[in-house]
């Protein structure tokens, strides 16, 4: 084998050196250099010469260039095509990221399976278990098909040859922190490893015209190696997520060159692999009884889509010292935030009081329009007294007590009817107050307000 020159670049500002250093020459960021290889065949410079002959060559009238968008490769489950922008980009690199263990391999094989099923080749490149464990996960979840094909490695050029041999339209490689380029003398998952596995594949993807879905666990700190390593050599990172112990598995996008980063896909795991959810904006809700203290259901909107949550909080009499607050699916801040401001505003005072919030169903909300819905919650347990029948909240609260709409309230407060409520409860309009008066939507132009026309007596 030819003796590959390595250098070391930056994670941080892209920067090469050829040593090692603890801080980046360039960018002065500390532990960020990792090894790669020196001079990346898609990076090796063309003699002037022929560099101008490969750029006339390159040069197309718009007019005649076939869109991307035209040959998309979809898989038939709506909530992952959807996610993706309407299917997978031929010749584009995606990377499939979450926790060990949440359903990342069986979703790829799912998609695999199905997209075989329509008559392309597919070449599922593993890394991480036998064929024998492949073939056994297939056989649960009806992937068994023609036009499936395994290859079994840990070697990088040898992945790369299968899919050059095998020439799929879609190519799994699962994962890439169990390829090694021999180039490199990192182990496997090592960052520049992982980089040079992503680079090459994407490369690969861009001049075969395959279309690459590669795995990658995320770590501890929430990425998949290093920070943005990964981020941008690849033309879309979609994450896997939910509770390991529940079954709701969420998709979406944190980054997609073909599509929209906010739409979220719904999924449950199942005995037989991941099913779409039917009807997800209910999916969220907990059991159709009676409303009980310290649950208040919001309309949240993800990406486009609306869906009906229940926000769950729990104010409990604290022990010595301070008190705990703890949340699951919102921002820890933006509950403390409306505790100072329901003492504050609406006088109640949680200072004595441990605090829990939970968004049920293992979904996470990072929009402000939840605030309303999480203060009526905590107002509800705090008070032991249930949010009214068939209503629901969305609006953001402001430090000074006083409400605004949530965005596209008319959007949720048509689904909000479509799922049986009876009324919104929201804040005063941005604009002109135009759509105010809608039948179902309550405007209350601050929290103390809003708790009233929400809380029963
Ligand atoms: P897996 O796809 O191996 O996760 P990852 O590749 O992200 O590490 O799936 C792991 C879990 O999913 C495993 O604990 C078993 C469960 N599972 C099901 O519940 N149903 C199924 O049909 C399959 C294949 C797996
Ligand atoms: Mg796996």
């Amino acid at each position: 084998m030819p003796a590959v020159k390595t250098a070391y670049v930056c994670q941080q500002c892209e920067a090469s050196a050829p040593k090692w250093a603890g801080q980046c020459p360039s960018c002065g960021a500390w532990n960020t250099m990792v090894e790669t290889v020196a001079a990346p065949r898609s990076t090796t410079r063309a003699p002037s010469a022929a560099r101008a002959m490969a750029g006339a060559a390159s040069v197309v009238p718009i007019a005649i260039v076939e869109s991307a968008e035209r040959a998309r490769l979809t898989s038939g489950i709506g909530e992952v095509d959807r996610v993706l922008g309407g299917g997978f980009v031929p010749g584009s690199i995606s990377l499939f990221g979450g926790d060990p263990g949440i359903g990342k391999s069986t979703l790829l094989l799912q998609l695999a399976a199905r997209i075989a099923g329509q008559g392309s080749d597919v070449l599922y490149v593993t890394a991480e278990e036998s064929a024998a464990q492949v073939r056994g996960r297939a056989e649960r979840i009806g992937a068994v098909v023609g036009g499936l094909h395994l290859a079994t490695t840990t070697d990088l050029d040898t992945a790369l040859g299968a899919i050059e041999a095998a020439r799929p339209r879609l190519a799994v490689v699962d994962s890439v922190q169990t390829l090694a380029s021999g180039e490199l003398s990192g182990p496997a998952g090592s960052v520049g490893q992982v980089r040079e596995v992503a680079a090459r594949l994407a490369e690969m993807a861009r001049t075969s015209g395959a279309t690459v879905a590669l795995v990658g666990h995320v770590t501890k700190e929430g990425t998949v190696a290093g920070p943005r390593t990964l981020e941008h050599l690849v033309d879309a990172v979609i994450y896997l997520e939910g509770e390991r112990l529940g079954s709701t598995r969420l998709l979406r996008a944190a980054k997609n060159r073909f599509g929209s980063t906010d739409e979220v896909g719904v999924l449950e795991m199942r005995g037989d692999g991941l099913a779409e959810v039917e009807d997800a904006s209910r999916f969220f809700l907990e059991s159709n009884e009676a409303p009980t203290a310290g649950a208040a259901i919001t309309i949240a909107l993800e990406g486009t889509r609306p869906l009906a949550v229940e926000i769950q909080a729990l104010c409990a009499p604290a022990g010595y010292g301070s008190p705990r607050r703890a949340t699951t699916g919102i921002e820890v801040n933006r509950v403390l935030m409306l505790i100072a401001v329901l003492a504050r505003h609406a006088g109640l005072n949680l200072t004595g009081h441990d605090v829990y919030v939970n968004v049920a169903g293992g979904l996470r909300i990072d929009e402000p329009a939840a605030d309303l819905a999480v203060a009526a919650a905590l107002a509800s347990s705090l008070r032991e007294r249930p949010v009214r029948a068939a209503t629901v909240l969305a609006g953001e609260v402001a430090l000074s007590g006083r409400l605004r709409s949530a965005v596209r309230a008319e959007r949720r407060l048509v689904e909000a009817s479509r799922l049986g409520f009876e009324r919104l409860v929201t804040g005063p309009s941005r604009g002109t107050g135009a759509g105010d008066g809608a039948a179902g939507l309550v405007v209350a132009p601050d929290i103390r307000r809003a708790l009233e026309l929400t809380l029963e007596s």
